[in-house]
Parts: C-alpha cells; structure tokens; sequence
C-alpha cells in the first residue's frame, strides 16, 4: 500500500477544513482529502450566512444570550463566550481570503435577521453565502503552495495505536475513488472535518456527501461522541414531489419579512411563540409538522409575497429562480414547504482547540461537538463555527510538542474491492433513512425507538453479508453506525428538551408520519 507523509491531514475540503489547511500550512505540510470534487460539501449549499456582531447596537453578550437560549440550556457557555467573541475577526479573515460580503448604502457589511436573534447580525452574500465562501477558500487552498488537495479520496479508517495506555491518532487509511487504490497517510495531526451525516434522513437539506463518515470512523476508533440525539430540522424546506433533491428556503426570506402560513393564508406562528415565524428552528419545525397534520396537507407555504416589490428577486435570486423552475413565481404566489433533516447538533467531543479525546485528532464544523449548539442550533452560527474552530485547531496542532510522529505502520485489511452490487445497497440505504425519519424524526415516542433498534440490526445483518469495498458500501457502513448513535442517543435521553421531542401523549389527533415529499 502506498504510504504518504505529510504534517496535518485534514479530511474536508468545506469551511472547516479549509481554515484549518490555509491556517496550518504557514507551519508544515497539509494534504486535504476529500471524498468529491473540493467544492461538493454543505458549506457550498449554504444560504441564509454567518453570524457575527457587527452594528453598535449589537453586543457580544446578546449573542451570547441567544445562542444559549436556541441551544435550550445545554450550550456549553465557555465555548460559545470563545466562538462569538472570535465572531467578527472571522468575518474579516472571510474578507481576506476574498469573500464579497453584501454591502449596506454606508459600505458597512449589510445585516440579516434569522431565527432567534434578537439583532440583525448575518453577514451574506445574497442567498448564496455558502457558494461564495466555498469558491475564495477552494481557490485560496489550490494556490497555497503547502496544501495538497485530492479529491476524490474517501477516507475509511484511522490508524491509531496505545502508547502509555494513550490511545494515539497518528494517521488515516482511504481509498482513493478513481484508482481505486488504498493509501495510507501519515501525519503529525489528523482533522476531521468531514461535514454532518443529514443523509441518514430520507428528507434532508444536506447533498450527499452528508454520510457521517468522519463520525463513525472517530467512533470505531474510540473517540467519545456527545449529544446525537439532536438533530435539527430546517421548517422549510421547498416542497417539490417531483425532485429528489430537497431545496432548502433560507430562513432569512423570513427575517426579511416572509410568513408561515396555513393552506389558506393564515399566519398561525404566534400561536406557538411570541417570535412567530422568527422562533428557534426547533419549535418552528415541530409547529410546521403539527399544522401539516392538522390540516391533512402535503406541505404548508411560505408567504413572500410581502416582502417589498423586487427584493426577493434582488436578494434571494437563488431561491427565486429555483422556485420559477418549478413553476412558483414567489413574488405574487405562496411557496410550499416542508420540514426536512438539516444540522447534527452533536458529534465528536472536542475542547476549544478541536481536539478530541485521542491524541493527534481533531474535529473541527458541523462534525465536532464543540458544545456551541447545545440541544439546539442557532440559525447561521454553523459557518462560524467552522471558522473559529478551524483556526484553533490550526494554532494548537502548530503550536503543540506533544504531537507523535509515526513513520511506519500496521495496515489495517482490506480485500481488493469486489463486485459493487449497487442496487441492493442503494435498497438498504433507502430502507436506512425511511427508518430513522420514520422513528427518529421531528416527533419520536419510545414505541418507535425501540422499532428503530430492530429494524437498524436487520439492515446490518444484511449489509454485512454484502462488503464490496466500494464508496456506497462505506457509506453504508458510516449511515448505519451514525443511525446507531441517534437511537442510542434517543433512548438515553428521556425528557423532551430543544430538537428531541419525545412524544408522551400525541400532539397529533392520530398520531401518523407524514409522508412530507
Ligand atoms: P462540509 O462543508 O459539509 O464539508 C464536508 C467535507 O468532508 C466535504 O469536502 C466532503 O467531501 C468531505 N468528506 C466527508 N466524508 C469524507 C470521507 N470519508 N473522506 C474524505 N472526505 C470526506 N450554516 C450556517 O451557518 N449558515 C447558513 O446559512 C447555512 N445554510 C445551510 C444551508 C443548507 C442547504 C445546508 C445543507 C446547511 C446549511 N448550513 C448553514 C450548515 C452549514 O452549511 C454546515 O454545517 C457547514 O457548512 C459544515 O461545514 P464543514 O466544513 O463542517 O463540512
Ligand atoms: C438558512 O439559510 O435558513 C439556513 C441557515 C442555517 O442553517 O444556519
């Protein structure tokens, strides 16, 4: 097996790994690995922007305040106190690293409002921030003379080893997707930065390299893995029964002015929180899914026509021309929605240097469990995330002694890829996320949950009878293990608190999934 030597390996080319790589490779050598093309991540699906305090009526403290009051009282306050303090020094970073943030009439960065923020604090790039983000850091990394990318390179396994009873992360195995050859790589740091694992969800906003590969290979590995249980759902995603991708409605259509509004135009949000529209994600969606039911509908609307004449033309143009496509004009006609699986809470415990609890490996984005987010993301405070963190992993593994490096190891075994047979497993991952929607969706009941434990190991026996080494395979494997960790997190965690709502009486007149797409 080819061996390669590097300082730091990062898997994931999105927000966060390339902060990372651009941050490190002032210190050392950085191979960036990533299982698509280096632009296929979430970051580039991105919408509605990045949080930040930026206007004088705006303060560290109610930033503080509200990222505590979405995450539902579980945030680790250190941590998100470290995260909006580095805020507006991220957004400049952004800046130079080329990204065009909208301006306002005075040239100041102009401000949206999303839900749960009592100020208007998202910087954006009209409704495509992520794009935008994704472009000037993929150029920035492809011309730093110290990063390698390779696309193309899934990442299986870490290799790691005990010394002194410390389990050490010195390196990763992947498999490189056009050869077909598996590689190992050796570093002095090894960063997952692999994205979430929404594909485990038959509706989700996520693309689908979303498959919670990072998370099951720090799993198998040992590392601890917090608060999996919480998963959050987007309210509104666009309802196209025709599609099989799920588009995602950025939440700031509605800081902009846009309504929640029943089949008949009827505005029912305040009902459920003096925010309306604008609450927390978690009480929206669940809202969102309860009125559905109520009303035996497909899906419930987003009213824009509100908005001022031209601005949702001018200011969300991606949204707008997506709807068109399908034959919506969202200037003088309702849009349909649906709720859809959108952001892991939880993931690989980290402190705040993104090191988790094995030496030499890191997890930085949506990935980690920084405890930023707590039962319950706030809206645009990912993409922060992502940067804040990127940059202290980067300034810790450079600045650390206490990193190994190993020059030899002991290949873990594969057999040579056999014969993909993709339809039987494209079969069970369709069962997969029927399932865990199904059980672990917006509302759960432990009736379900424990249905989800037997249906999760008869998927399993199935897909171990299969190993055919090839990428759906993998992902299998990882969508199984991350299904696994929600339903034990499920289990485990018996009150109702931000995005785990377990149901003790319905809050449904029968109570039914709904088939949302
Ligand atoms: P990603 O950007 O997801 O990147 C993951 C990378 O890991 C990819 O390069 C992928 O190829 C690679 N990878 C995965 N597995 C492997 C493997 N096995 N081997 C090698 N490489 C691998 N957040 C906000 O803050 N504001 C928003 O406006 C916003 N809008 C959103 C809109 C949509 C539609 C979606 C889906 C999410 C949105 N989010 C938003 C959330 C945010 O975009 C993500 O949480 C964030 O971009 C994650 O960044 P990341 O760097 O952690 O991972
Ligand atoms: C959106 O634009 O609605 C998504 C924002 C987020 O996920 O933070």
């Amino acid at each position: 097996m080819e061996t390669l030597n590097y300082d730091f390996v990062v898997l994931g080319s999105g927000i966060a790994g390339l902060t990372f790589a651009l941050e490190a490779a002032a210190h050392g050598k950085v191979l960036v690995l990533c299982k698509a093309a280096i632009t296929e991540t979430n970051t580039a699906y991105a919408q509605g922007g990045i949080a930040a305090v930026l206007s004088n009526i705006d303060s560290f403290e109610q930033h503080v305040q509200d990222t505590l009051t979405a995450g539902a009282g579980l945030c680790d306050e250190t941590a998100v106190r470290f995260m909006v303090e580095r805020a507006p020094e991220s957004i400049k970073w952004l800046q130079l690293q080329s990204v065009q943030f909208d301006t306002a009439p005075d040239e100041t960065i102009a401000l949206g409002l999303e839900g749960g923020h009592c100020q208007h604090r998202i910087a954006h790039v009209k409704d495509h921030t992520g794009l935008s983000i994704q472009q000037a850091l993929s150029k920035a990394a492809f011309q730093h003379p110290n990063i390698t990318i390779a696309e193309y390179h899934l990442g299986i396994d870490l290799l790691t080893q005990s010394i002194n009873q410390e389990k050490v992360c010195y390196g990763v195995q992947a498999l490189d997707l056009v050869s077909g050859n598996y590689k190992a790589i050796l570093a002095k740091a090894i960063v997952l930065a692999t994205g979430g694992s929404g594909q485990v969800y038959q509706y989700t906003t996520n693309p689908t390299i979303a498959t919670g590969d990072g998370l099951a290979m720090a799993y198998r590995a040992g590392a601890t893995i917090r608060n999996m249980e919480f998963f959050q759902f987007h309210p509104t995603a666009l309802y196209d029964p025709d599609s099989k991708d799920t588009f995602l409605i950025s939440e700031a259509l509605r800081g902009a002015g846009a309504e929640l509004v029943l089949p008949d135009g009827t505005a029912f949000m305040q009902q459920y929180h003096p925010l309306g529209s604008l609450a927390p994600r978690d009480i929206v969606a669940r809202a969102v899914y309860e009125q559905i039911h109520l009303h035996h509908s497909p899906c419930l609307y987003l009213d824009a026509t509100r908005l001022p004449e031209g601005r949702l033309q001018k200011n969300f143009p991606f949204i707008y021309t997506k709807c068109k496509s399908i034959g919506i004009d969202a200037a003088v006609e309702f849009i349909p929605v649906v709720p859809a699986a959108h952001y892991q809470c939880g993931g690989i415990a980290t402190d705040l240097h993104g090191q988790t609890s094995i030496s030499g490996l890191y997890a930085v984005g949506e990935v980690a469990c920084t405890g930023v987010h707590g039962a319950n993301r706030l809206a645009s405070n990912s993409l922060l995330e992502g940067v804040v963190f990127g940059k202290a992993a980067a300034v810790h593994v450079t600045s650390s002694s206490a990193l190994h490096y190993f020059t030899s190891f002991k290949s873990l075994t594969y057999s040579l890829p056999g014969y993909d047979n993709a339809a039987e497993l494209l079969r069970l991952k369709a069962e997969l996320q029927a399932m865990v929607w199904e059980h672990t969706g917006i509302v759960r009941t432990r009736r379900g949950l424990e249905a989800a434990r037997r249906k999760l190991s008869e998927i399993k026996l199935e897909a171990e009878q299969i190993r055919v080494f090839s990428l759906l395979y993998y992902e299998l494997i990882n969508l199984l293990t991350t299904a696994e960790l929600i339903i034990e997190a499920c289990h485990q965690r018996t009150e109702s608190i931000g995005g785990h709502y377990i149901e003790v009486t319905s809050i449904l007149p029968e109570h039914q999934v709904p088939e949302l797409s």
